[in-house]
């Protein structure tokens, strides 16, 4: 079995090679430049291989260095790195890794599906797991069996530039979405499998949180909090079989996550079991000096991470880890056991992938990337997340025969339906790669009919260009679909000073509802912006988050009333800067309850609109007493009440009255998502078990303390007893 080959082959091992193993280098350092720029495409410099391959003996690879390549590119290069390793004294193929998320997109012509933000948005786990299969499947078509995916952040900081990678503020949520991603990547058992790539859970743990809201500054969680809000999506996470860990790149209270023995190997390799290896993130370890000043050089540096529970170094562009590493070994200040347990976990996910077997791959196993059906499933997807917030007087459906002048920054640009991740880091090069898709505007003009649809820009992001001559145009249409949002970001570069949406943005809005004529707002973002100062002119507005290559025509198909939406907010939706609360906030922080702010959001987690009305009538308890084992039945009926079919996704939340902790106001449960014909009734049916009401407790354990429970699903409610 796997674990005895592991051992076998590493026994045969040299320090060297171990250490080897244990770095990871970008291949942009490996690509042929001319005058200081990578060729495209690219190429490998053979000399710069074998230095990384006969010299330091790397194990793994990552990135692509740049833009996206041809999926013939992708073969080329690995059959080049590969062919190299396989001449080595041990013959270990190298394991390259990805940033995969949510579609291969750092291969030429992949499927782009919904952002995980997006995806959240669905409330149905099964849009998360068809995605993450045909990411997989496409992901291996280049011959990579490694994705960086997915984000188990828990995106409760709307600032955060990384919000829009999440499955958004509730870990119930997360989790059952993680686990359909998981499932979607690695399928049941990840053996001899080429059609399935190693997940990797990132950024364990606590990224999400930076106090300022800047990406990679310090967050501040109480140990309490982070094993009730952070930690359970990577639990559960880790005993569905995720092969690998990316460690988070900031800091908690103070201590860098990269030298954090605590998180990484008291709580993920010993409380949670993990068998897979945890891989830093870029450059991490040497930032522990460079940045997080706890280290006084780079082989203190390497000595803290490795010990602290760091198996794989993502370097990424020299070999200092590796000397240094080596050094640290000799000097005794990394233990030989450390070494060889962090190799026998990279071995093992190794030989998990198949790497052994199929170090390269066969081109013509994959004849469906891009498929007529794999990008149904895209639409399909996208069609279940996009969220209706607000419909006054049912204006939404537009019949067809409307004039419609289509405005704003967001309508005819794809980088702001993908975000970053897409064809390169910044996704800002998907306008010229995604030529073939359609934009918001191409779709309505689609749909529409191009006589029917008018277009002026308005304003960028950050400069008014013609907002008289829009304002003109819209004097003559009968509705204006107005795009706001974002550009594509993704890290850093993401950062901002101020939630709300750009001032440009909201001169325009403020101009155009001047005229009087019905404004839907359509908003394609990654993250939250504040337009509380506009939201009042609009009529209409649909949130479509980052809905990926199908999202222009989703919208579209929205706006006419094929697509019926479903989608419900997966994060608070704020309603001012100083106001960021998140739905399961303490009795405390309820409006009622304070006399400054509280949480009054411009729309509450778990809000979405749809096209039909749906009724809840009889919520049924099995009992209301709680057993200490066993279970709670809820049954609750639920009635399309319209004219037209819709989904529906039933959330069933529980408050607890009294506990010792205070409580929150209510936390999510339990959801699943139905299909309604109209007039027609379904019965849905969730159970409540101890686990359900548990909490971390003051003494950081998991308990379930007797008492008054309120149970609510949409507006009914019933009490119950533990
Ligand atoms: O996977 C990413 C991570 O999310 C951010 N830093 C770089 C990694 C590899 O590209």
């Amino acid at each position: 079995d796997i674990d005895q080959k592991v051992k076998a082959l590493v026994s045969q091992m040299t320090l060297e090679e171990k250490v080897g193993q244990m770095t990871q280098i970008s291949i942009e350092f490996l690509l042929k430049t001319e005058n200081g720029r990578v060729v495209e495409p690219h190429q490998i410099d053979m000399d710069k291989l074998a230095t990384c391959i006969k010299k330091y003996k790397v194990g793994s690879l990552l990135n692509v260095g740049g833009n996206a390549q041809t999926r013939e590119n992708w073969h080329a290069l690995i059959e080049a790195v590969q062919k190299m390793a396989l001449q080595e004294r041990l013959k270990i193929p190298v394991l390259y890794g990805i940033d995969a998320i949510r579609g291969n997109n750092y291969t030429l012509e992949t499927v782009l599906f919904p952002q995980e933000i997006a995806q959240a948005a669905s409330f149905n786990p099964e849009v998360s797991r068809k995605a993450s299969q045909i990411s997989a499947y496409e992901t291996r078509a280049s011959f990579i069996p490694w994705t960086f995916s997915p984000v188990l952040d828990l995106g409760r900081q709307p600032m955060w530039p990384r919000i829009w990678e999440t499955f958004g503020e509730d870990p119930y949520l997360g989790t059952q979405m993680g686990l359909a991603t998981i499932n979607g990547f690695q399928g049941n058992e990840l053996v001899e499998d080429k059609y399935h790539v190693a997940a990797c859970l990132k950024h364990y743990m606590g990224y999400s949180m930076p106090l300022s809201g800047h990406d990679r500054t310090p967050a501040w969680i109480p140990e309490r909090e982070m094993r009730e809000y952070f930690l359970p999506q990577f639990a559960a996470a880790v005993k569905a079989g995720a092969k690998t860990v990316m460690v988070n790149s900031s800091e908690i209270n103070g201590v860098p996550v990269h030298a954090s023995h605590h998180i990484l190997t008291d709580i993920l390799k010993g409380e949670l079991g993990f068998k897979g290896f945890a891989v830093s993130d870029w450059q991490d370890i040497q930032y522990l000096y460079l940045r997080h000043h706890v280290a006084k050089d780079d082989k203190d540096a390497i000595a803290i991470a490795i010990n602290a529970g760091i198996d794989m170094s993502m370097v990424p562009t020299d070999y200092t880890f590796t000397e240094d590493l080596l050094q640290d070994v000799k000097e005794g200040k990394v233990s030989m056991a450390r070494i060889n347990d962090a190799v026998s976990r990279i071995l093992k996910v190794k030989y998990e992938v198949d790497l052994f077997n199929n170090p390269i791959g066969n081109a013509n196993d994959y004849p469906d990337v891009n498929s007529a059906a794999h990008n149904k499933v895209n639409y399909d997807a996208a069609a279940e997340c996009i969220t209706l917030l607000k419909n006054t007087n049912n204006f939404l459906p537009i019949s067809r025969g409307k004039k419609l002048l289509v405005s704003g920054p967001t309508a005819n640009t794809m980088r702001s339906l993908n975000g970053g991740w897409s064809r390169n880091w910044q996704g800002n090069n998907s306008d010229e790669t995604e030529k073939d898709k359609n934009t918001i505007l191409e779709a309505i003009q689609n749909v529409f009919g191009k006589d029917k649809v008018d277009y002026s820009e308005g304003v960028t992001f950050d400069k008014a260009i013609n907002i008289d001559e829009t304002v003109d145009k819209a004097t003559r249409a009968d509705v204006i679909v107005l795009c706001l949002g974002e550009n594509s970001y993704t890290e850093t570069p993401g950062n901002i000073g101020d939630l709300t949406i750009s001032a440009p943005q909201i001169a325009l809005a403020t101009a155009l509802a001047k005229t009087g004529k019905p404004i839907v707002l359509v908003l394609a973002e990654g993250r939250p912006r504040i337009i509380s100062a506009i939201e009042p002119g609009t009529t209409a507005v649909l949130h479509t988050y980052l809905l990926g290559n199908e999202g222009g025509n989703v919208v579209a198909d929205a706006l006419i009333g094929k697509i019926n939406p479903s989608g419900r907010l997966p994060y608070t939706y704020p309603r001012s800067t100083n106001s960021l609360i998140n739905y399961y906030r303490k009795y405390t922080e309820n409006k009622e309850a304070s006399e400054v702010a509280g949480y009054d959001p411009q729309w509450e987690f778990g809000f979405g609109l749809s096209y039909t009305t749906f009724k809840y009538s009889n919520l049924k308890l099995s009992s209301n007493k709680l057993p200490e084992k066993g279970n709670i039945m809820v049954t609750v009926d639920v009635t399309n009440t319209g004219k037209v079919a819709g989904k529906e996704s039933v959330l069933m939340y529980v408050s607890d009255l009294v506990a010792s902790i205070t409580p929150e106001f209510k936390r999510l449960r339990a959801f699943e998502k139905i299909e309604l014909q109209p007039g027609q009734t379904k019965t849905v049916t969730f159970t409540i078990n101890k686990e359900k009401l548990s909490f971390i407790n003051y003494d950081l354990k998991r308990v379930t303390e007797p008492g008054e429970f309120k149970l609510a699903i949409a507006d009914l409610s019933t009490n119950f007893q533990y």
